[in-house]
């Protein structure tokens, strides 16, 4: 079993007090090994990303090592927000965010570590950190979840930037967390600044804020709305639940290589700060080998990262996906909640 730096303090700490004790030293010695082995730190886990997910990734994980993980689990943006707070009294040592920005945003502060270049190497460049603090641990597309009663595919809009022009008022629903901002950052890449800003003060306008992308998407298929902005696992929950041939709803995307047409990525880092590295490494290691990436994407419709990993989910091929912005290029979307206030967003 792999020692980390607590249990090497333990161990001598543990030492130094048995020889005070006056024990022979075959015993001093022979103690602190089963001492560390009962007694491995646990590992300390901000998660952000859907609890159930990261559940079946902890429970495969402990299977395979013995090392029990303590999880805080709060919204990805809030646990960030933590962790900035704490600074360097910061117990976490891995934080799990549901989306890369608010990982992104740790890293622009310089609060993570490096992950292991090993580690590093399992996905393409294309899902990881530029500066190499943080992987993508299962990607995401952005998609429209639509009511098959109320609107058709002909019917739907061609380009996200239509989604809330004055011909879908009142039809169209939208959430502001959990991959929105990642949208606002394509549209600023692709189409700049003022076109996204036009865009979100549309959406105001004409469209129907929801308070998560699953009341969204439940939304849809009771044809509360005709169709919402949402990320693609949700409807596969849905499908799940209660079978996809009895869903109202089914999932669009907008033609070519269109803004609307994004992935992105749950990601995870080791914080700077933690305490017990070497089983950070090895966690992060292990949301990319085959038993995590499996673990996880039997619980969600998400994409596994590493080749050689299919989803039991029937799920569109990602390369059907032109993503012209790559999680990557995405940053902390800082001027995604900037131009959502000037929009009046929030
Ligand atoms: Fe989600």
């Amino acid at each position: 079993m792999h020692r980390n730096c607590r249990d090497a303090d333990m161990t001598k700490l543990t030492r130094r007090a048995l020889i005070h004790a006056g024990m022979g030293l075959a015993a001093a010695v022979a103690a602190p090994a089963g001492l560390a082995r009962a007694q491995a730190t646990p590992l300390i886990l901000y998660n952000g990303q859907h609890r159930a997910t990261t559940e079946a990734l902890v429970a495969a994980f402990t299977k395979a090592t013995g090392i029990k993980v303590t999880e805080r689990n709060a919204e990805s943006p809030e646990l960030a927000s933590q962790i900035i707070e704490e600074g360097a009294r910061s117990p976490a040592d891995v934080f799990f965010s549901e989306q890369s920005p608010p990982i992104a945003s740790l890293a622009e502060r310089g609060l993570l570590g490096q992950v292991d270049p090993a580690t590093l190497k399992l996905i393409p460049d294309k899902f990881a950190a530029r500066d190499g603090t943080w992987i993508g641990t299962s990607v995401r597309t952005r998609v429209l979840t639509y009511n098959k009663k109320l609107i058709t595919p002909e019917q739907l809009p061609k380009s996200i930037m239509d989604v809330a022009s004055p011909a879908y008022a009142g039809k169209i629903g939208y959430v502001k967390q959990d991959g929105f901002q990642e949208q606002v950052m394509a549209i600023v890449h692709i189409r700049g600044r003022p076109a996204a800003l036009e865009w979100l003060k549309t959406l105001k306008a004409n469209g129907r804020a929801y308070n998560g992308n699953r009341i969204a998407s439940t939304a849809v298929e009771n044809g509360e709305i005709a169709f919402a902005l949402s990320n693609n696992y949700y409807w596969y929950s849905l499908a799940r639940e209660k079978g996809a041939a009895n869903l109202a709803s089914a999932l669009y995307s907008f033609p070519g290589d269109d803004a609307g047409n994004i992935f992105n990525v749950s990601a995870a880092g080791m914080l700077k700060t933690s305490r017990n590295q070497e089983t950070a490494q090895r966690f992060l290691a292990f949301m990319l080998s085959q038993e995590g990436q499996v673990a996880m994407a039997d619980t969600t419709a998400e994409y596994p990262v590493i080749s050689g990993v299919t989803s039991p989910f029937e799920l569109a091929p990602l390369s059907a996906f032109t993503a012209p912005v790559s999680p990557a290029d995405m940053g902390s979307a800082s001027d995604a909640y900037s131009l959502e206030r000037e929009a009046g967003l929030i």
